[in-house]
């Protein structure tokens, strides 16, 4: 982690605010490419990602890094902490990691965002421009009103933007990609039910999984309904207890038990566990329907159980 000075704060939408961050001492910060996130840490309220923004070219090292966060009504108040912060203040900040890549060729990418989970794809509009990669930007939002960056991406991606209003016209997914050409790469980052329609229609039209990529915008919460369940360890036999609210990989962790786990979110696989018995409730959306319908694998950073006991290949 390192300590940032909140330089400025500039409100994008009603709920939405552009954060700009430099180092305290003035000096540079670490490059990233498209795509990367960084981690706030928030104390006891635990770490709060956010995608980097950029909306000019930009390579090497920064002077200035930028997130977009979003008020949330969620339960443990991090966005909420989040915009409490005023210019001044210090954040410690993790180094930017990238779950998210942009293809290294020259074939087109179809670019679909879906609320505040455009902050990644402007930074891949951003640098599709730059590479001279053709793109299209289709960007869903609930209404002109609550659209961030409406008139800043018009200027910027005029010819490759399209803007979708909820409360006008829906997106229409299953266009975007049936029109796609057979070598696109496809990206989307929104909410849960524009991933899972932007792949299920992907598969569907038969674009191969490594040109689909996702980032799922949301931090797992509980559902309502949660109930405990047992997970054992076939390795060693020992058996936890996960409570609603905490997840596999959490409890293990607590435990002491070595996982491996990156996003934490449900979409980069990197935490995917085999089952030997016991039946997984999937949160994520890594998994394919077949996938999920065996039974045999689960991502444990964020899928529960239906059956009292999981018995885990760990
Ligand atoms: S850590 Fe990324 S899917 Fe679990």
């Amino acid at each position: 982690m390192v300590k940032l000075k909140i330089e400025s704060i500039e409100p994008v939408t009603e709920r939405i605010s552009l954060f700009s961050l430099v180092s305290e001492d003035g000096g540079l910060l670490a490059g990233y490419d498209a795509g990367a996130h960084v981690d706030f840490d928030l104390g006891d309220l635990g770490t709060r990602s956010y995608s980097l923004i950029d909306f000019e070219p930009a390579q090497g090292d920064r002077a200035t890094y930028q997130v977009a966060v979003q008020r949330e009504a969620d339960g443990q108040g991090g966005s909420m902490a989040m915009h409490r912060l005023v210019p001044g203040d210090t954040v410690s900040v993790s180094p930017p990691k990238n779950d998210f890549h942009l293809h290294e060729g020259d074939e087109p990418a179809l670019l679909i965002a879906g609320g505040i989970g455009v902050t990644p794809i402007i930074s891949f509009a951003t640098e599709c421009k730059r590479r001279g990669t053709p793109f299209a930007f289709h960007f869903a939002s609930r209404s002109a009103d609550l659209c961030p960056f409406r008139e800043r991406l018009a200027q910027q991606f005029s010819a490759n933007l399209t803007l979708w209003f909820d409360d006008q016209k829906m997106i229409d997914l299953a266009a975007l990609i049936d029109t796609a050409s057979a070598d696109t790469h496809i990206y989307c980052c929104g909410p849960r039910p524009m991933i899972e329609a932007v792949r299920e229609k992907a598969e569907a039209a038969g674009f191969p999984a490594d040109q689909v990529h996702f980032e799922l915008f949301a931090t797992p919460t509980e559902q309502d309904g949660d109930q405990p369940f047992e997970v054992e360890l076939a390795s060693t036999g020992q058996v936890f207890n996960i409570p609603p609210g905490k997840s596999i990989v959490e409890v293990l962790e607590d435990a002491g038990i070595d996982v491996m786990y990156d996003c934490a979110r449900g979409d980069c696989g990197i935490c995917q566990t085999d089952v030997i018995s016991g039946t997984p409730d999937h949160r994520d959306v890594v998994l394919s329907d077949s996938e999920r319908a065996s039974g045999k694998v689960m991502q444990i950073c964020v899928s529960r159980a239906r059956s009292p006991r999981l018995v885990l290949d760990i």
